[in-house]
């Protein structure tokens, strides 16, 4: 298994753990955090014996935002010229599903990193936040596009403008995040759903996602063609036989992921 600078993975069965490790500066993103996840999550997705993934930080921090320290003397030419926070579109390439597991701080690019996940678990500690405005900017990392898209433009335009924490509760409430549990619990919970969608058959995983991700990009009628098409093709799958056929005999699902 590969090491990383800012990152500690490990793999239980089917499921790959990525924790982000810069606790100094509550796990804040910089181009080093940038290249490990974009490496740790190509890995996942090349390994086939990797079926799901979770992402998450400390107690304390999932991630206090992009490394403030980093961007402070970087100029728009510079920024302009690295096309500074592209490379987080090659996080969101993951092709497999992955989870972000979040306690504590989320906040600016740590809110964002969280949301590209496929669903966000959160602690009953968790704090999101867009409050880049406090530092005369604004998200950068897709925040004002996903977080209007999971909670309406009220709530987004309110968050984004005055840079409030919204905690858990709120966050549940508001279809941030999928569920909130004990912070206690995080992990396990995190693990247990992990551990559920790896013992699925692989390849209606991916499909399963690629539809509902289809869903922001795309109108009803287009979605639901690509909807209809996907199901088609997914009968054409050995797992589609072997599902339908576990069903009707009444036993486990055996997949090949074929
Ligand atoms: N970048 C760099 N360093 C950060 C950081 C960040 N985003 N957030 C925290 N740190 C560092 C602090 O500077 C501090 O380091 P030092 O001990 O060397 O000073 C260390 O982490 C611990 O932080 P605090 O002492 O501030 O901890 P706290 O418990 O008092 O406060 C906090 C916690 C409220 C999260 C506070 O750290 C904070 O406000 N952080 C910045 C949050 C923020 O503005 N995020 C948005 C960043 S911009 C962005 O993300 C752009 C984008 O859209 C992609």
């Amino acid at each position: 298994m590969a090491t990383y600078e800012t990152l500690l993975v490990e793999t239980q069965g089917a499921v790959t753990l990525i924790r982000l490790n810069r606790p100094q500066a509550l796990n804040a993103l910089n181009t080093q955090v940038l290249a490990d996840l974009i490496a740790a999550f190509a890995a996942y997705d090349a390994d086939p014996t990797q079926r799901c993934a979770v992402l998450t930080g400390s107690e304390k921090a999932f991630a206090a935002g992009a490394d403030i320290k980093e961007m402070q003397p970087k100029s728009f030419a510079e920024m302009y010229a690295e096309n500074f926070f592209a490379g987080f579109e090659k996080v969101t390439a993951t092709r497999k599903p992955w989870i972000a597991a979040v306690a504590g701080f989320a906040l600016g690019g740590g809110c964002e990193l969280a949301m590209m996940a496929d669903f966000i678990l959160a602690a009953d500690t968790a704090k999101f936040g867009q409050p880049e405005i406090k530092l005369g900017v604004a998200p950068g990392m897709g925040g004002s596009q996903r977080l209007t898209r999971a909670v309406g433009k009220a709530k987004a335009m309110e968050m984004c403008l005055t840079g409030r924490m919204m905690d858990a509760a709120e966050a549940e409430r508001a279809s941030l995040v999928a569920r909130v549990v004990p912070a206690a619990e995080l992990i396990d919970e995190a693990m247990k759903s992990a551990q559920a969608i790896a013992a699925m058959p692989p390849l209606a995983a991916i499909a399963n996602k690629e539809m509902v991700n289809a869903a922001f990009e795309t109108g009803l009628a287009q979605g639901i063609l690509f909807e209809r098409r996907l199901f088609n093709g997914l009968c054409a799958t050995q797992d589609k036989a072997e599902g339908m056929t576990a069903f009707v005999e009444k036993r486990p699902g055996n997949w090949t992921g074929k």
